[in-house]
């Protein structure tokens, strides 16, 4: 708790007034930190703790400011659980959010989609997930001030978040999609066995990152919102070889759909 009351109380010192909304942009959104109006950036190898608990590979940075006349807390870069961070290191910086006082999180990423009814580069609200790996960001000592030992996950994609969502979809004219996404470990991507189980089993679309924040979301009672962009059939279901370099390549393309959809959500929140 230490730890995320110093980062927390270093974010709060830095920012004059903490947003409600804080985004975190997944593959192919890095750009929608230029539409911020009035920004305000820290880097994560500022922030205390942050930076020696979550180490990234990449520059991170928390961006503050405006989108559309809403203030937001923008955090660009993340951690991977495939990177060999444990799940509660790549949650960190929720529980910050919590301490900070933001009360949504809207969470983009990319993913691949095993619903036959999905295409490459649509969008898809994500209303579950599953994850079946041994690891929680939970798992040890509760921390009993942000939530319960066994906390509640039945509505952990906030219904009225999803709900508003599909509105702004409606309003921009985007073909959403929704679903259940699927948590796997990566770094690889799975077997066309692995995604025929995933499919069986209920799951939409499958990726590598967002749920063990998710969890840690839930725990400690803030609202979530989850965007995936479908940036590829996943494996077996396309024909096609899958590489990391496309599925940067669609969630480029897409990025502009994307940002619309988080924008018009934005200013219904
Ligand atoms: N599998 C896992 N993660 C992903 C995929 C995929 O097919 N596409 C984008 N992220």
């Amino acid at each position: 708790m230490e730890k995320l009351r110093k980062a927390a109380g270093y974010l709060s010192a830095r920012f004059d007034v903490i947003p409600e909304t804080a985004i975190v942009l997944g593959s192919g959104l890095g750009g929608f930190a230029d539409e911020i109006e009035n920004k305000k950036v820290v880097s994560y190898s500022e922030i205390p703790g942050f930076s020696s608990t979550t180490v990234l590979g990449h520059a991170g940075k928390m961006i503050c400011g405006d989108v559309g006349g809403k203030p937001v807390l923008c955090l660009s870069g993340r951690n991977h659980f495939y990177e060999g961070h444990s799940m509660k290191d790549t949650a960190f910086y929720v529980r910050v959010l919590k301490l900070l006082g933001v009360k949504n999180l809207v969470i983009t990423n990319a993913s691949g989609g095993i619903n036959g009814g999905f295409r490459q580069g649509d969008l898809m609200i994500i209303t579950d997930h599953i994850k079946f790996f041994d690891d929680s960001p939970l798992r040890g000592e509760n921390y009993g001030e942000l939530g319960p030992r066994f906390n509640d996950m039945s509505a952990a994609y906030s219904p009225d978040l999803i709900a508003l969502a599909k509105k702004a979809a409606e309003k921009e004219n985007i073909d959403i999609k929704e679903g259940v996404y699927a948590f796997m470990p990566g770094p690889s991507f799975e077997t066309p066995a692995e995604i025929k189980m995933l499919g069986i089993l209920g799951a939409d679309a499958v990726g590598m990152s967002t749920v063990p924040e998710v969890i840690t979301a839930a725990h400690c009672s803030l609202s979530v919102l989850g965007i995936s962009c479908i940036t590829n059939m996943a494996a077996g279901i396309s024909k096609e070889k899958l590489s990391h370099d496309d599925v940067k390549k669609t969630a480029d393309e897409n990025a502009d759909k994307i940002k619309r959809l988080i924008r018009r959500t934005l200013s219904l929140i």
